[in-house]
């Protein structure tokens, strides 16, 4: 028998539902671990409800800017678990910007508010740090919008996110989400010296460096100012990398 892990809660939107069954494999291995999560879009509280009660030793932190009446179904969905949600009302960007100053650590990071391009690119990018080693991040709508333009998407944010970071991370599951694990300092290490033996053994047979290049329009890098507090140096040069790299 499925467990129902919202039974008792209302949602006009209930957006976790069917992430679920995506989810529960990639998390067992946490289930009754004091892990910390931190989501970024908790609406009226679906994935946060979810979050608690498979990992019913765990802290979530939930940050969304609740600028609506969906507020009230929140609070009432999250009440039961009372100091183990923290609830931040506010940008995410904002709110993540001041996380890296008090220096959090996460084990599960849930980026799911904020989808513009350049959102999606800035809250990956402040998030990262605070991921623990071997935690797992993931997005919500990576292929969502085809018919919109890249800037209102997150598709193009995250993939140049993947871009820069490339090496750091293995993909867990890629479609409706895109799901990623830091790899730990040994997993790095090894996979550094492999990378360096390829390297060497197909020196004469490279592709062209421009080949598949990302397709992001130049305004990637002032959306990004735009959408950040300005309090953390952010690499031009990084970014710019991120976004000439092949695929
Ligand atoms: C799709 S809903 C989140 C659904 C929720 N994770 C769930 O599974 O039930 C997106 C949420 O992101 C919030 N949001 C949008 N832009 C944001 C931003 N810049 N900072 C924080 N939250 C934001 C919205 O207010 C909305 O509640």
């Amino acid at each position: 028998m499925s467990i129902d892990w919202f039974d008792g809660k209302e949602f006009t939107s209930n957006f976790a539902t069917k992430r679920v069954l995506i989810w529960t494999p990639l998390f067992q291995h946490w289930a009754d671990k004091p892990i910390k999560v931190l989501e970024v879009g908790s609406y009226e509280g679906s994935s946060a409800v979810f979050f608690a009660r498979f990992f019913p030793n765990a802290e979530i932190t939930c940050v969304d800017t609740f600028w609506n009446s969906y507020e009230i179904l929140f609070d009432k969905n999250i009440a039961e678990f009372g100091d183990r949600i923290e609830k931040v009302k506010g940008s995410g960007i904002g709110a993540l910007d001041r996380f890296k100053d008090e220096r959090r650590r996460f084990q599960l990071i849930y980026l799911d508010g904020g989808k513009s391009r350049d959102h999606a690119l800035g809250l990956a990018l402040l998030a990262w740090p605070m991921l623990a080693s071997n935690g797992i991040m993931m997005w919500d709508d990576y292929n969502w919008g085809s018919n919109a333009k890249p800037e209102q998407r997150p598709h193009d944010g995250i993939d140049a996110f993947l871009a820069l970071h490339r090496g750091e991370y293995r993909i867990r599951y890629s479609g409706a989400q895109m799901i990623i694990q830091k790899l730990t300092r040994q997993q790095l290490a090894k996979a550094e010296a492999q990378a360096k033996t390829a390297k060497v053994r197909s020196s004469s047979s490279r592709a062209p460096a421009n080949n598949g290049q990302l397709q992001l329009d130049g305004s990637l890098l002032a959306g990004l100012r735009g959408v950040w507090s300005g309090s953390i140096s952010l690499s031009r040069k990084a970014i710019k990398r991120a976004l000439s790299s092949t695929r």
